[in-house]
């Protein structure tokens, strides 16, 4: 598909699957949030059963910039993403999930690192004044193993403290022409590894509960996560 470019847009792209108690208060939020900025929202769902794509489309009728892509059937998070990418017009993108966990008024932070120079902003758990809250020990282990992974395989992630992290901003000629391997949950691996960036930072924020639903994360995901790391560190 081909990419139209609008100077100046931001384009927050919104995978979804079952966020429809979720995704209409987010969409408010983020109108108030980034009131002034020329930005769309682009909502990227998979079918959910529960109506996310309705609902997210009816709300957003009140804003004219708001736009839903319903891909019918569940393809993973990171391909939602890629489609979000291809679908957008921003030259700046910012991804990030439906649930809450990654706090809307922390864009015109992030945006303003872009507008500063800075090529990837990545809102960070595990940098000075983030933190997790309400997770498992085994949870943790698991987050903690899967940058530990990342770190030995992709020399490219050694700096960044969270290279896992599904909430972050980038220039979009960060991401231009390069392949995506698209499965799995993490995106910002294939980012750091074959984007094409100076400066990338992190900010802190904290990761809470989700506001309703319930994590997509599972045992497949765990084993695609695996993959991924293969593939990005033994490219054919
Ligand atoms: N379109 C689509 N298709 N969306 C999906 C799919 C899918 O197959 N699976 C999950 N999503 C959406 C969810 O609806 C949510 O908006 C977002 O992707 C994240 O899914 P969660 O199930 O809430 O994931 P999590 O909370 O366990 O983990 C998230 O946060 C971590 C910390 O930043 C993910 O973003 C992780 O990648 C991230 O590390
Ligand atoms: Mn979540």
């Amino acid at each position: 598909m081909a990419t139209r470019v609008e100077e100046g847009r931001v384009s927050v792209i919104i995978p979804t699957y079952n966020e429809a108690e979720n995704i209409c208060k987010l969409i408010g939020e983020l109108e108030k949030v980034l009131k002034g900025y020329n930005f769309e929202v682009i909502v990227v769902d998979d079918g959910s059963p529960d109506g996310t794509a309705y609902v997210a489309e009816q709300c957003g009728k009140a804003y004219g910039n708001v736009y839903v892509y319903d891909r019918g059937a569940r393809r993973g998070l990171s391909s939602a993403v890629v489609y979000g990418f291809n679908v957008a017009c921003g030259e700046v993108y910012v991804v990030m999930d439906a649930d809450f966990q990654h706090p809307p008024q922390l864009l015109p932070q992030m945006l303003d690192k872009i507008a500063s120079g800075v090529d990837i902003v990545i809102g960070s758990r595990y940098v000075c004044g983030g933190g997790i809250v309400g997770w498992s020990f085994s949870r943790r282990v698991v987050s903690r193993v899967a940058i530990l992974l990342a770190k030995i395989f992709l020399p490219k992630t050694r700096g960044i403290r969270d290279p896992v992290s599904g909430f972050f901003a980038l220039k979009r000629s960060v991401i231009e022409g390069i392949e995506f391997t698209e499965r799995g949950f993490k995106i910002i691996l294939d980012i750091i590894v074959r984007g094409r960036y100076g400066r990338v930072e992190e900010i802190p924020y904290v990761f809470r509960g989700r506001a309703r639903g319930y994590s997509k994360l599972g045992v497949n995901e765990v084993i695609s996560y695996l993959a991924q790391i293969l593939t990005l560190a033994y490219p054919k």
